[in-house]
């Protein structure tokens, strides 16, 4: 690969590591708005990670004197209906990531990624709003 084609795939997986910050963090508002404070703290986590993610891309092209060009973020949206419905919606996200990302000719190995069990804790039962799910939840990501 080309040093040019190299800076381009490196800045296409800069954009797409802040976009990612960019859902968790939408994943973790509509937590707290569900009173879902384990699973707040666990999407709010993984997007600090795409943040280190994105900070390692950033400081690299800097060290190597690279072009950097950060594009306009897609609007994050979050529109579950419930802690399954939510975490299905990433799930799916990532996939796109993943067949997305430059030279990536065979998936990745299987990632389990599975929340504390509090993260379903919901506080308010009588709430409309109130999602459902079970005890733990697995994300399989491929
Ligand atoms: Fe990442």
């Amino acid at each position: 690969m080309s040093t040019s084609k190299t800076v381009a795939a490196l800045n296409t997986l800069l954009n797409g590591e802040l976009a990612a910050f960019h859902l968790y963090m939408q994943a973790s508002a509509w937590c707290a708005m569900n009173h879902l404070d384990g699973s707040r703290t666990f999407f709010a986590k993984h997007a600090d990670e795409e943040l280190v993610h994105f900070g390692k891309i950033f400081s690299y092209l800097v060290e190597v004197d690279a072009p950097i060009h950060l594009t306009a973020l897609p609007e994050p949206k979050v529109a579950a209906t419930s802690i399954d419905d939510l975490i299905e919606q990433v799930r799916v996200h990532e996939q796109h990531v993943t067949r997305r990302s430059p030279n990536r000719s065979t998936p990745p190995a299987p990632r389990t990624i599975i929340p504390p069990s509090s993260s379903c804790s919901g506080s308010s039962p009588s709430s409309a709003r109130r999602p459902t799910c079970s005890a733990r939840s697995t994300i399989v990501w491929r």
